[in-house]
């Protein structure tokens, strides 16, 4: 008999490998079986990723039928929800990763699922893990920023645009604030405690995308390449939330919470022209705040990245379905999220303040 966690990973790309071999670094994980829709590809997966007796599956069914646990969802963001639901409902624990779903409607749907039948539905944030993601939500949690007010988050690339998938609205749902704005936001709502957005007001641009001098695939390009919102969130706290994949500029400014007694400052790690605070690659964590009218500035010490942030969030989903825990970062948070991105690319259509929604589940 074994006590081994039996896992399943459904699509065979480039974010598979790190779930893959993830788990294989854990003597208390076995990798049962891998599926992609696109024939062979999950058995080249499993040789080239060293997955000994995994079986290749050319469809989610045949995986599911197996006998596992628990399982990554590692396709592009447009089949998160299917291959989640359909997972949940055969009875295994989900860790899908980011973002959650290509609308918020399925993202409840996903949420529904979980509950329904009693399983970890949980989302990939590794950042996270980045101890000094943790220190900032600390820090805001201590009270020492008083009642935070404001938040300005994101920041930008100044050339880093994905092709494929990426850039499809069908099958990614939304671009930048999709793809590497859901960090952004999970940064700063996280550390808050994830408060309730009521609206949001949005701009999204796809100048850079559509325009063949600076994208190889600019004809099929239909999502936004940089975005800038305005949310109301419940409290009286608002969120000033932008993001690029591409811009004439260095950065959008750094990461700021600003609080009645303290306010707090993060900037990037680097200055290159994919550097971002919201993957953990964080410079510097500054303490803005004045005592007796003296003015006082603090600096928090960054830590090094001594530890390997995906493996940690692995780690994490595996203890939980393990020791019958609940999701180490819930959907039903993660949904909030989602219904940001939602109402971002609402506004932005409509050219109007939109209301956020989130039903109870
Ligand atoms: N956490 C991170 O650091 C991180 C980094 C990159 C990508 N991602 C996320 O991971 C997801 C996948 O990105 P990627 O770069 O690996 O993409 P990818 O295109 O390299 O791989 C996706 C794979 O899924 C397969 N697939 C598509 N539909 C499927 C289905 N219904 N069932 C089974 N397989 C299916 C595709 O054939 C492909 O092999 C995206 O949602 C992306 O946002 C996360």
């Amino acid at each position: 008999m074994t006590s081994k966690v039996s896992i399943g990973i459904i699509g065979s790309g480039g974010i598979a490998a790190a779930h893959a071999q993830a788990y294989l670094s854990f003597p208390d994980v076995e990798i049962i079986g891998v599926s992609d829709i696109i024939p062979g590809k999950a058995q080249s997966f499993i040789d080239q990723q060293g997955i000994e007796g995994a079986i290749a599956c050319d469809s989610v069914e045949e995986l599911l039928a197996l006998d596992i646990e628990a399982v990554s969802v590692c396709t592009p963001n447009v089949a998160h929800h299917s291959a989640s639901v359909e997972a949940l409902q055969a009875g295994k624990h989900v860790l899908v990763e980011k973002p959650l779903a290509v609308t918020l409607d399925q993202g409840i749907d996903m949420v529904k699922t979980a509950k329904n039948n009693d399983k970890i539905l949980s989302v990939g944030f590794q950042p996270r893990y980045d101890p000094n993601m943790k220190a900032v939500k600390e820090l805001i949690n201590s009270g020492k920023l008083g009642d935070v007010y404001y938040m300005q988050a994101g920041g930008g690339r100044r050339r880093g645009m994905p092709g494929g998938t990426f850039i499809n609205k069908e099958l990614a749902g939304a671009g930048a604030m999709a793809d590497i704005g859901c960090y952004s936001l999970d940064l700063v709502l996280n550390a808050l405690n994830y408060p309730k957005p009521l609206t949001v007001s949005a701009y999204t641009s796809s100048l850079f995308g559509t325009n063949p001098a600076y994208h190889p695939e600019a004809d099929k390009f239909d999502v936004e390449d940089f975005g800038v919102a305005m949310v109301r969130l419940e409290g009286g706290k608002v969120l000033n939330f932008k993001i690029s994949w591409a811009m004439h500029m260095d950065s959008l400014g750094p990461t700021l919470f600003l609080g009645t007694d303290a306010g707090l400052k993060l900037t990037p790690a680097g200055n290159g022209p994919w550097s971002g605070v919201w993957d953990g690659g964080i410079g510097s964590i500054e303490l803005f705040h004045d005592l007796n009218n003296h003015h006082v500035e603090t600096s928090i010490p960054v830590q090094e990245h001594s530890i390997d942030i995906f493996r940690e969030k692995v780690r994490d989903f595996v203890t939980a379905v393990k020791e019958g825990k609940s999701a180490p970062i819930p959907a039903e948070e993660i949904l909030i999220n989602q219904a940001i991105i939602d109402g971002i690319i609402r506004s932005s259509e409509l050219g109007r303040e939109m209301e956020i929604n989130i039903p109870e589940i």
